[in-house]
């Protein structure tokens, strides 16, 4: 029953730092779906990393950047800011037990992609490599970092983007056969719903007049 009553409509208000409120949690279970970028790096050492990161999105048009957070200082963190080099790579549906197992807190020694034998390949441009059974990738190279509390933004200036032939369609990206996956709250993942394609309305189709 949709509620009739005057006045605002019924919420219960969660304030940051309120005992027993987990702002963190309640985000990430409202900003949703997120795309995961799952991120190749390389170390200086030359040890590869991969690992999954759904604070992601598109941050500048013109010049391409893309932007991920690192939640705390983790490994991928530590190889972009001393390489200036990441790969962001699409995750599909088929990659989703592969993409979950990256995220096991390994160590910086240890290669994600050759532990649990994910094929990589040489990437276009950059050193890092990509995954070889991502649809898309996104080679980057470091623009700059912000620090945000104990979060820092990522910020990579995109040099190349490799699109498998099979996602194409008269160069375009075609969604569903991208089929990427997201990340919703806890620990559940989505994959895409209906789709609709609608026209971006003019001024003078909202304006009265
Ligand atoms: C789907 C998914 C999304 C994640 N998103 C993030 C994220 O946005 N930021 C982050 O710091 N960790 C995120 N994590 C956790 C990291 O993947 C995890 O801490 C990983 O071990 C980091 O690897 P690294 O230390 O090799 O960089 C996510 C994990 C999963 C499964």
């Amino acid at each position: 029953m949709p509620d009739s009553r005057p006045g605002p409509s019924p919420r219960v208000v969660y304030r940051p730092g309120e005992e027993g409120v987990n702002a963190y949690r309640f985000l990430t279970s409202i900003v949703l779906p997120r795309p995961i970028a799952w991120v190749s790096s390389v170390g200086t050492d030359g040890v590869g990393n991969l690992a999954p990161h759904s604070f992601f999105s598109v941050a500048s048009a013109v010049p391409p950047v893309v932007t991920f957070t690192s939640v705390g200082r983790k490994d991928t963190l530590a190889n972009v800011v001393a390489t200036g080099e990441f790969v962001v790579n699409v995750v599909s549906a088929a990659q989703l037990e592969e993409c979950n197992a990256t995220s096991a807190e390994v160590g910086p020694s240890v290669d994600e992609a050759a532990l649990l034998g994910i094929a990589m390949e040489p990437s276009a441009v950059v050193r890092p490599g990509r995954v070889a059974g991502s649809p898309a990738s996104i080679e980057c190279t470091l623009h700059s970092t912000v620090d945000v509390g104990d979060s820092v933004l990522v910020l990579g200036l995109v040099q190349a983007i490799t699109v498998h032939e099979r996602v194409l369609r008269a160069g375009r990206v075609e969604a569903r056969e991208l089929d990427p996956l997201s990340r919703l709250g806890g620990h559940q993942w989505g994959r895409l719903g209906e789709i609709h394609d609608i026209r971006r309305p003019r001024p003078e189709d909202v304006l009265p007049g």
